[in-house]
């Protein structure tokens, strides 16, 4: 068999944690995910938002034991050392659920088998469109422990009907427990079980007589209930009150169920026999073996073991009927088994057992005939670390590969190598659809280097199933759910829509295209729309798009605009970005690429909100869209073009953008101001040419003096701009904004005092932002010609023309003191009106309280310093108040590298608007 070596499926997410993932288990049914990490952690996530939901810490407890080894004064490397120690000492190395998705397992290294209800109470609101899991209640409920020694806990598996946990040992013995929840209480002490002993490998001291730094005492060892808390929202606090702590009857202990560490559990279910249940089990001896629990004697039975060979006939049921606890078999007619082999991993669909083994080898038995049917290879040396089935396709991963094999034809693979460590683990699940026409298939794998990553696989199991095949996907197939939305991102982050470039023509096909993608995307989702060309310097098309209401809501129809941009900041130098700019990345709850978050995120969750109410029929306002291509450089010629191609019967009652930032990573805000800019740049030019300041220095006056001396008269220092009467208008602020600014900073924590933020928000500012010269640069050479860039920043009390005037001549008249032959040149590269909406407002009233439902906090009241030219010219055109709805946090890195947008934002926009389109 060949291999056919295949591009990657679609890696939709990517989490990075600091130690390995062994092992994950999808709940699907709760859109949650489950890790277990070789640092003694669950990590919990949201399949929906790919957020780390919650962590699930298990193992010892390290601050008494770090408080200790501060008494003692042990060395930081030895903390180091021990640390690494303690962390791990919990593996998490298996995990497992009930059907109902209400109870989660695990297993690991430190001998326990742990049980937690997993609960999810759902949120507030009552939107269609909740796309959350909600909030997602994690309580330790039981832990089961052995007498003996069992070593780390390799496979795990549960039994609904009887409540059975079955687990599978290092020391190759299998266990169980039925009817766990009405389980005698064994303990009540975790200090108590029989693990915080003296070890005498780790306890005794060293040949220097001194003690092993990793252990002082045994209380240092104990084994501590799990702390279940969440990144950095609610903590759920320690429920261990309720927790039981069991112990296997010895007579539940099958002491050598295999020759070898049991590593795999699983089940399956023979229709044949009328669903009867049966377990798997597989193990370092490269054998598996079947069990069935015996629901009348409550005890676990050995049934038969699957042969080595395909000639072999291994039906051992009447030969070796054995009793659980001597279950020592006899395997010693089977001359020719390979020693070597391990069974490191199961998968079932039903009849066949799927079997992972050493040296990329899968074993396929048929669990009806108990033959060997098939021996698939890799053909590669390395470990099956994973293997999971979905219809007649079966995917196997080894350290750098994963492969698929697909009935008897071909063997598939795709390469990880040196991408995401060594591959150790890996699950399956499929969820809701991303559109009606397309299923979705995700593989999960962990890794040795803390990756773990989501596949989307569909397309590889199913052809005819073409999620996220050609582009463009979504305009072929439209749905509205958020998987759908985010196609739709990606999508449109990919268009290289930079409108403030001096290479612009480099871009220009770039933003048409961008153009024509959205307007596409809205007349699919039923709103009549246009193209709005800028013809004036020849710009990028303005979107319009209008959803009509479905129904009106007796009479009082409301006419809402979205103002919108769908260009970007250039990311030509990718030196210091980690991803490519113009190919959205999603990774550790976050989308990164140019414009996620400036603007085309927040743009997105808005279009999905209402085309999502209208294709429900439930829109009850108009809500027309202009997505302009210019924002970023001034939006210049915007309105003259909605001049002369919007109906003068357009009128609106509200004007909404999303186009700013949180003050920090936690609290939501509402926007209610803006300042305005002007950009210029202000060059002097003399009628020499370059010269030499050896040879000509003293004759002439020089543009780099000159330009010095004026803009040296335009400030003073950051506070004292000198332009004439920039300060005379400006009010002092009100009592009820300072309040307001004095609240917002209780209850942020970010590192501003009151008069920053009345200074960013409410004062103008002068900034000289960049300083260039003609000619070669060196030191000798004097400029025949120097350029200064200014930024003004202006507020409401300002006015922009009387402003851009005062600055003007007052450059004039300065340089015309200078008496100078040079020529002084003043170009002003775009502007913007101050922005000041009305937060007392009914819409800002309505928003507000949909904020703090959504999001579970009042959202804070805040201005910006940055600037949005239109908002203002569309709230005088149409004389209708905007309302700002910031979208992503402070840490969005808006303009800069690696700009990013967390998608728990990006989908509560969405939700927000959802909910309040039609209050308005
Ligand atoms: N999203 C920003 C506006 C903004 C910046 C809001 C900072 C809040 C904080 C917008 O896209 C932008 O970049 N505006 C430019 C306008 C300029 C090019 C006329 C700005 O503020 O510099
Ligand atoms: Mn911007």
């Amino acid at each position: 068999m060949s291999t056919i070596s295949i591009n990657p499926p679609p890696s939709l997410h990517r989490w990075k944690h600091n130690y390995s993932i062994l092992c994950s288990i999808p709940f699907p049914s709760k859109k949650i995910l489950f890790a277990g990490t070789q640092d003694s952690k669950i990590l919990c996530f949201d399949s929906t938002t790919y957020t780390l939901i919650k962590t699930i810490k298990l193992g010892y407890q390290q601050q008494q034991q770090q408080q200790q080894q501060q008494q003692e004064g042990e060395s930081n490397l030895n903390d180091a050392y021990t640390d690494k120690l303690e962390n791990t000492k919990s593996s998490v190395l298996c995990l497992a659920k009930s059907q109902d998705e209400h109870y989660l397992f695990a297993g690991g290294a430190d001998s326990l088998v742990r049980i937690w209800n997993i609960d999810v109470e759902p949120l507030k609101t009552t939107s269609a469109n909740n796309f959350n899991p909600g909030n997602i209640i994690i309580q330790e409920i039981a832990a089961i422990y052995s007498t003996i020694d069992i070593g780390d806990i390799f496979s795990l598996t549960y039994l609904d009907s009887t409540q059975t946990v079955i687990f599978g040992s290092q020391r190759a013995s299998l266990l169980y427990v039925s009817d766990i929840f009405n389980s005698k209480i064994c303990s009540h002490s975790y200090d108590k079980l029989p693990h915080v002993r003296y070890d005498k490998f780790f306890d005794s001291t060293g040949p220097d007589g001194k003690k092993p730094v990793s252990v002082s005492s045994p209380i240092s060892r104990g084994i501590s209930p799990c702390l279940a808390n969440s990144n950095d929202t609610l903590y759920d606090g320690i429920n261990n009150q309720s927790s039981v702590i069991i112990e296997v009857p010895s007579e539940n202990i099958i002491l050598y169920a295999h020759n070898g560490f049991i590593y795999s559990l699983c089940q399956y279910e023979n229709n044949l026999e009328h669903n009867k249940k049966y377990i798997c089990s597989g193990a370092g001896d490269g054998i598996s073996k079947i069990w069935t629990f015996n629901k009348k004697t409550l005890k676990l039975e050995y049934i038969f073991q699957l042969p080595y060979h395909a000639n072999t006939n291994a039906v051992k049921q009447d030969a070796f009927e054995i009793d659980g606890d001597t279950g020592e078999d006899d395997e010693d007619e089977d001359e020719d088994e390979d020693d070597d082999d391990i069974v490191y991993c199961q998968a079932v669909q039903f009849p066949f057992l799927y079997c992972g083994l050493n040296s990329g080898i899968v074993k396929i038995y048929d669990l009806n005939t108990r033959q060997l049917v098939s021996v698939l290879t890799c053909g590669t040396t390395d470990d099956v670390t994973g293997i999971v089935v979905y219809k007649d396709c079966v995917f196997v991963a080894t350290k750098n590969s994963i492969f698929k094999f697909t009935g008897n034809s071909d063997r598939y693979k795709w390469d990880i190598n040196g991408q995401l460590g060594n591959i150790l683990s890996m699950s399956l699940f499929s969820c809701e659809q991303i559109c009606k026409n397309c299923s979705r298939l995700r593989l999960v794998t962990g890794s040795n280097d803390g990756s773990l990553v989501l596949w989307n696989i569909t397309d590889l199991v199913d052809k005819k199933l073409n999620e996220y095949q050609e582009y463009p996907h979504t305009l072929k197939c439209i749905d509205f759910n958020n998987d759908h939305l985010l196609q739709t991102l990606k999508e449109l982050v990919g268009f290289q829509s930079v409108s403030s470039s001096s290479n612009i023509n480099k871009y220009l096909i770039d933003s048409h295209r961008c153009a024509t993608y959205l307007v596409d995307l809205l007349n699919q989702f039923g709103a009549s729309s246009k193209l709005i060309p800028v013809l004036k310097g020849n710009k990028n098309p303005i979107v319009y798009g209008k959803f009509k209401a479905n129904t009106t809501n007796s009479g009082k129809k409301k006419s809402i605009l979205w103002y919108g941009h769908y260009d970007v900041i250039p990311a030509e130098d990718t030196t210091s970005w980690v991803t490519d700019p113009f190919k959205l990345t999603s990774e550790n709850g976050f989308l990164k690429a140019r414009g996620v978050s400036d603007n085309k995120g927040p743009l997105l969750a808005a279009i999905y909100a209402i085309a999502d109410v209208y294709n429900n029929n439930q829109l009850q306002n108009d809500i027309t869209f202009l997505i302009e291509g210019q924002e970023e450089s001034g939006s210049r010629g915007f309105f003259e073009a909605l001049n002369n191609n919007l109906g003068k019967e357009e009128s609106f009652d509200w004007i909404l953008f999303s186009n700013s930032y949180w003050l920090d990573q936690h609290i939501p805000c509402l926007n209610y101001g803006l300042r305005g800019v002007i950009n210029s740049k202000i060059t002097i030019t003399s009628k020499e040419s370059d010269r030499h300041s050896g040879v000509d220095g003293g004759v002439h006056k020089e543009p780099t003096t000159e330009i010095f001396q004026i803009i040296s008269k335009l400030i003073e220092s950051n506070d004292k701009v000198l332009i004439p009467e920039f300060y005379s208008t400006l009010k002092p602020i009100s009592e009820s904004e300072l309040k307001n600014f004095k609240k917002i900073l209780e209850r942020t924590n970010i590192d501003h005092t009151i008069d920053d933020l009345i200074v960013k928000w409410t004062r103008p500012s002068l900034s000289i932002t960049s300083m260039s010269v003609s000619g070669p640069g060196n030191v000798t050479v004097i400029p025949k010609s120097a350029t200064v860039s200014v930024s003004i920043r202006i507020v409401p009390e300002q006015n922009l023309n009387d402003v851009k005037t005062k600055f003007i001549t007052y450059l004039e008249n300065n340089f015309k003191k200078l008496m100078s032959k040079n020529q002084l040149f003043i170009e002003i590269l775009n502007e913007a009106e101050p922005w000041l909406g009305n937060p007392d407002n009914r819409a800002y009233q309505i928003i507000r309280k949909e904020v703090e439902d959504v999001w579970g906090t009042e959202p804070l009241l805040v201005r910006e310093g940055g600037s949005i030219p239109m908002v203002r010219v569309l709230e005088q055109h149409f004389n209708a108040p905007a309302i700002q709805i910031p979208c992503g946090q402070s840490t969005d890195n808006a303009h800069l590298d690696n700009e990013q947008l967390r998608i728990v934002n990006f989908f509560n926009l969405r939700v927000i608007i959802h909910n309040v389109i039609n209050r308005l």
